[in-house]
């Protein structure tokens, strides 16, 4: 019995310990690297998990970046891809693995097959630039007027959201949208370590008790009080039991910029402006 059993475990120690060193290894190179059938499997898990923000395709949506851009921001490696597709990117709103509603989250061998998939997406060469990044620059804080709003770099408004990053974290066809069409998606405001889900940039009017009306943006709000900022940049806290009314809208504080306002080409370089910040 016993000289029977003895290769049997010795057997399975050594597959142990091949299974190990292949793990240690796939901590650098994605084990199913050029694999046709694991980027099919990673093409569905993608469009279940990932497509909702990064669009159909992994080419961008509105609150992801464009994936098939060779040139990315956070990752080089498949080793760091894996790491945000694990944990997510802290500040912004790409979710850890499992904390997107898709219950316990993936296995690793399906965050390795999407990172196959986006692999084989992926187009080679960086994109030409469509737009004038030095006149794009000048335009946004000159004449398109888009600094009295928002800030790029720690110079501009504070009305509207922070655009130092938009450029690297949502699809040049998102931002283009965004300014032709403000309304249709409200930006999301800072995700908050305490929140679920970031609050969006909703439009308020509220009338003090004293008949006061401030008009602004929510830049906070829970069940008993609210924080406006104002389009003078002034940050009111009220207390909503001691308002006299108070009105949300998804109206956009954003003025709608149509093309004979801002040409499709002012607009473009403008976009190249953002992208080359959000790049960096
Ligand atoms: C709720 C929206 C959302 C979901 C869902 C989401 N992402 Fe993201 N992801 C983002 C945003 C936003 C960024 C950019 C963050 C930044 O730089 O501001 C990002 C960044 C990334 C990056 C880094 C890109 C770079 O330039 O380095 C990768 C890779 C990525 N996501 C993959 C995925 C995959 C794979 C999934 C699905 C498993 C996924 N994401 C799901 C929003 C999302
Ligand atoms: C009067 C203030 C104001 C001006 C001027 C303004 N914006 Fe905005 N913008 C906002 C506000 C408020 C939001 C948030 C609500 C929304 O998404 O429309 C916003 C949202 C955006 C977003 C979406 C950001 C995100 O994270 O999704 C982009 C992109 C943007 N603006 C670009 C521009 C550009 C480019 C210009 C100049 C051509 C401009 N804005 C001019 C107030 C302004």
């Amino acid at each position: 019995m016993r000289s029977l059993f003895f290769p049997a475990v010795r057997w399975t120690v050594s597959i142990t310990f091949l299974a190990a060193s292949a793990v240690s290894l796939a901590q650098d190179r994605n084990p199913l690297a050029g694999d046709p059938k694991a980027a099919k499997a990673g093409e569905y898990e993608f469009r279940i998990n990932c497509a909702l923000c990064h669009g159909l395709g992994a080419r961008g949506g509105g609150r992801g970046p464009d994936l098939t851009r060779a040139q990315k921001k956070h990752t080089r490696s498949d080793a760091e891809m894996f790491q945000v597709i694990s944990n997510g990117i802290p500040g912004t709103v790409m979710p850890a693995n499992g904390t997107n509603g898709q219950g316990v989250g993936m296995t690793d061998e399906e965050i390795w097959q999407i990172i196959a998939y986006i692999r084989s997406v992926e187009v080679k060469a960086p994109p030409k630039p469509l737009g004038n990044v030095a006149r794009g620059k000048e335009l946004f804080y000159g004449d398109a007027n888009c600094s009295l709003c928002h800030m790029v770099e720690g110079k501009g408004g504070r009305l509207g959201p922070e655009l130092t990053s938009v450029g690297g974290s949502r699809a040049r066809e998102a931002i283009i949208d965004s300014v032709r069409n403000p309304s249709r998606r409200l930006a999301w405001g800072l995700t908050e370590a305490t929140k679920e889900f970031p609050q969006e940039y909703e439009s308020v009017t509220a009338v003090t008790a004293d008949g006061k009306e401030i008009k602004g943006v929510a830049l906070n709000e829970d069940s008993f009080s609210v924080q406006i900022i104002d389009a003078n940049e002034k940050i009111h806290l009220l207390e909503k039991d001691k308002l006299r009314s108070f009105q949300k809208s998804r109206e956009s504080a954003m003025p709608k910029y149509d093309a004979d306002v801002l040409s499709d080409k002012d607009l473009e370089d403008i976009v190249a402006y953002l992208t080359s910040v959000g790049a960096k």
